[in-house]
């Protein structure tokens, strides 16, 4: 049955919780590869609204099986605040729910650092979520992290958070930060690693067998394209790579294995946080988007920054993701707007390829638009692409013609029901 990837196309919030949830009821596996408690993925199940930072929001289905992968950075309290949650709710958890020994640990240290280093940057700051992501995989690459499978052992995870504990809390100190209590500290975590050892396995082991048995498995990317380390809008970037290759390596599945990159992008464009965003409406228009979009950051709350679609941009994350379909979300909040419009091109762009700007030109970037006559009413009753209006459907087709891939799932409204398939 095969991999099915999914990606944000864009600076996260795409709406892939909500695709995730449509999808995830035909799966086996639902997998977290990268990232960690920034992301914040809403879905509505059932009318009930659940935000899910860490755990698949695909295990809200019943019977999948949940995967936190060896890519992922795990905050030990808030996994468990969310397993309580969902279970609080009805949602059987624990017994679906495999977490990597391999996966990094986010202790308090690195929340502390995170906002550290954001108070030093100053105005240079990058408007992290401050959920200790960036210095989780700082220790990571420095080969100085902790890893869930330290959970396992006790006496070692002890031993570990002291002598880990002390250097980090001498940095903090050093910073003017305050510090972390590691009494207090070890009190909170040894109960926690209690509670998740009935969890932590070899995920790679379980993924193989999972593939070898034909099950389907579904890998929930995290954040987007335009904030993965390596391919986004550098230094504005998460510290994960939000690319099929991040999914890849910090799942362990195999490359061949996938049969399927669907992109997940709005119909228009929001980012949180700092750094360059050419097509932003800083005035009305973004402020009707928002409020219609409800546009809020489900991990901070933080206002989200509005503007419309930026084709190069979606043309840059398709041809560097290998995207063999689109997901056009959120497309009922363009109701109402007088003009739809949209970035074509980018004024004086180099004769390139994919005719998005390098992060070191976007913010001086003069994106090119195309102006549409723009649309009302409620998308909410629509089952049929030939009878979204015609405004909408001509975006569509931009798209696919700047893409060069198909716009295969369309989501006209918040609930399950709202999609329509093509
Ligand atoms: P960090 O990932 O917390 O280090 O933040 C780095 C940048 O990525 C900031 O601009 C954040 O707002 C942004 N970011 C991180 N996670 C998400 C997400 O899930 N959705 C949208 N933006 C995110």
């Amino acid at each position: 049955m095969g991999v099915t990837a999914l990606i944000g196309l864009q600076w996260g919030d795409e709406g892939k919780g909500k695709i995730v949830d449509v999808l995830a009821r035909s799966m086996h596996v639902v997998v977290r590869a990268q990232g960690g408690a920034n992301a914040g993925h809403t879905v509505i199940a059932d009318g009930v609204k659940y935000v899910l930072h860490l755990i698949p929001s695909g295990m809200l289905s019943p019977g999948v099986r949940g995967v936190i992968g060896n890519g992922v950075v795990v905050d030990p309290f808030q996994v468990l605040k969310e397993i309580e949650a969902l279970e609080a709710a009805g949602h059987e958890i624990s017994g679906r729910l495999a977490i990597s020994g391999r996966a990094h640990l986010v202790l308090p240290w690195h929340g502390l650092l995170d906002s550290a280093l954001e108070t030093e940057r100053g105005e240079f700051s990058l408007g992290t979520t401050r959920r200790g992501i960036g210095p989780a995989y700082m220790d990571k690459t420095a080969r100085d992290g902790i890893r869930a499978c330290e959970l396992l052992d006790e006496v070692r995870l002890v031993r570990t958070v002291r002598e880990t504990g002390m250097r980090r809390n001498r940095m903090l100190a050093a910073m003017g930060s305050p510090v972390v209590p590691l009494d207090e500290l070890l009190d909170r975590l040894l109960p926690a690693a209690q509670s998740l050892r009935g969890l932590i396995v070899d995920t790679v082991d379980l993924l193989h067998g999972a593939l070898a048995r034909g099950q389907s498995i579904l890998l929930e990317g995290a954040q987007g394209a335009l904030l993965d380390l390596d391919l986004g809008t550098y230094p504005f970037v998460t510290s994960s790579n939000c690319h099929l290759g991040g999914l890849l390596a910090g799942s362990g599945l195999p490359p061949a294995s996938i049969e399927r990159v669907i992109g997940v992008s709005k119909a228009y464009a929001t980012r949180v946080g700092s750094g360059p965003f050419p097509t932003e409406e800083a005035g009305p228009v973004g402020d009707a988007l928002r409020k219609r979009g409800g546009e809020f950051g489900a991990t901070t709350g933080r206002p989200r920054r509005c503007g419309w679609l930026d084709l190069p941009a979606l043309r840059f994350a398709v041809a560097t993701n290998g995207v063999t379909e689109i997901a056009l979300t959120k497309s009922d909040v363009l109701s109402g707007q007088p003009v739809l419009r949209f970035a074509c091109s980018y004024k004086d762009a180099a004769d390139g390829a994919l005719g998005f700007p390098p992060p070191e030109l976007l913010g001086e970037a003069s994106p090119v638009y195309t102006d549409l006559p723009g649309f009302d009413g409620d998308l909410g009753g629509v089952d049929r692409f030939q009878s979204l209006p015609v405004s909408l459907r001509s975006l569509v087709e931009a798209i696919e013609q700047a893409c060069r891939v198909p716009v295969s799932i369309l989501s006209t409204g918040p609930g399950r029901e709202h999609v329509i398939w093509r």
